[in-house]
């Protein structure tokens, strides 16, 4: 049975005559030919979600940021690039691998509460499109850094709207109890005092409201508050070009059901023509909805270990290749790679091989599976390999982008010696 609409990541994740397969590519075929654990990733599927957005978008000035640290692979950032994406960034490390993409970063926005001096003198060099200032601080080192550069920062604040977008707490960003953001109350003295200063040039206004988002209304909150802003901002004589609504809308991994992104963007742009902002560029900085469910982790079963209360399905991924279900209780869906027909099903806790209770890929899981299968966490396109570690000296796993018919290798697996190539033993030679 053809059960593609069920799926999280259709229909690019579609099961065949009991075989999944992500864009025609048989997912048990590419973990035996590359191992695992291994990421893959469809391009046809980034362009689609790319393509959403810019959907609600044509015929206006804007720009779709991707939130690189959703993945930051090369690949999938020369996509996006290709797709027509630009980046918001949040550290130098992040704006390297967009140069080395090939990325522009007159197209590079950078965010982040904590940003140095030395980051800011690189983007500033590499000519990013605006920074995302975060605090009165960060403006008066901004500010500096720029003049002893004899260079003038354009700048954004992100003002933190207090908004609760009915998320996760650890992925809730725009509360007034999250570090994010200036305060909406100081916003305008902040825009006053960069207006002032030499070194810096007003350019816009954004917000990130949080992740994972499934509902319109916090955006349209966040927005009017953003607005009003801009109002009196611009009321004092200082100009906003362009006003970026945050990040975060959220994807299906199991039974969400967020908007589509343009269905999402059309709502803020009539909210924003209503209120008659309709010839500002926009900008949006969407991490998860372009890659999450573009991906998927393959992981070979090892052993089944029956219990008492609980059955064990013990894998080859663990926590340190996809940490959301150890680091926010997340639900993956997984699914095996094939599927044999009338074999009945039990219940397991998928685990990794890492020393700690909170290994778990998935918990009390309906799955027929005998060692040696293949299982793919589905979802695993955003937040997995990036926040992958080496916990438990565990090299980070392959990456393949599945791309029509060919599949490319995007980055090779970690080797172990690569993994303490920078230790010393004391008092070696
Ligand atoms: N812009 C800023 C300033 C952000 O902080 C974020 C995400 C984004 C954009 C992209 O948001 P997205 O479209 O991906 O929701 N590791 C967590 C998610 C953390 C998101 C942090 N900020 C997870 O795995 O759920």
């Amino acid at each position: 049975m053809d059960q593609a609409a069920a799926l999280p990541g259709a229909p690019f994740l579609a099961r065949r005559e009991g075989v999944l397969r992500l864009d025609g590519h048989a997912l048990a075929d590419l973990a035996r030919r590359f191992g695992t654990p291994l990421f893959v990733y469809s391009r046809a599927a980034m362009c689609a979600a790319a393509a959403s957005y810019r959907r609600a978008l044509a015929g206006r000035p804007h720009l779709v940021c991707y939130a690189m640290k959703a993945n930051s692979n090369l690949a999938v950032l020369q996509v996006l690039a290709e797709a027509g994406c630009g980046f918001d960034i949040v550290s130098a490390g992040e704006l390297a691998r967009v140069l080395a993409a090939g990325g522009a970063a007159s197209r590079t926005v950078f965010s982040g509460v904590g940003k140095r001096r030395d980051e800011m003198a690189l983007a500033l060099q590499a000519g990013v499109r605006c920074f995302n200032v975060e605090s009165i601080g960060e403006l008066r080192v901004l500010d500096e850094v720029a003049r002893a550069h004899g260079v003038v920062a354009p700048v954004s604040l992100r003002v933190n709207p207090d908004v609760d977008a009915g998320t996760h707490p650890y992925i809730s960003t725009g509360l007034k109890s999250n570090k994010f953001g200036v305060a909406h109350a100081q916003a305008l003295a902040t825009y006053r005092e960069a207006a002032a200063l030499g070194g810096l040039r007003v350019a816009g206004i954004d917000c990130h409201i949080g992740s994972q988002i499934t509902q319109i209304a916090p955006y349209l909150d966040a927005l009017d508050r953003l607005l009003d802003l801009v109002e009196a901002v611009e009321a004092e004589g200082i100009a906003l070009h362009h006003v970026d609504v945050g990040g975060g809308l959220g994807i299906t991994y199991t039974d969400e059901a967020p908007p589509a992104a343009d269905e999402l963007v059309g709502r803020l742009l009539a909210r924003m023509d209503a209120r008659g902002h309709g010839h500002r560029e926009v900008l949006l900085e969407p991490g998860r909805s372009l890659v999450g469910n573009a991906g998927v982790l393959l992981t070979e079963v090892l052993y089944l270990k029956p219990g008492e209360v609980t059955n064990f399905c013990i894998v080859d991924a663990a926590m340190n290749d996809l940490t959301r279900p150890a680091l926010y209780d997340a639900y993956m869906g997984i699914e095996p790679c094939v599927r044999r027909r009338g074999e009945p099903l039990a219940r397991w806790d998928v685990v990794g091989p890492v020393c700690e209770s909170g290994d778990w890929l998935g918990r009390q899981r309906d799955l027929a599976v005998q060692a040696g299968d293949f299982l793919a966490v589905l979802s695993a396109g955003a937040y997995g390999m990036a926040m992958a570690s080496n916990y438990n000296t565990r090299p980070r796993a392959a990456e393949v982008m599945v791309d029509g018919d060919a599949v490319h290798l995007i980055r090779q697996r970690e080797r172990v010696a690569d993994l303490f190539a920078g230790e010393r033993l004391i008092g070696a030679p």
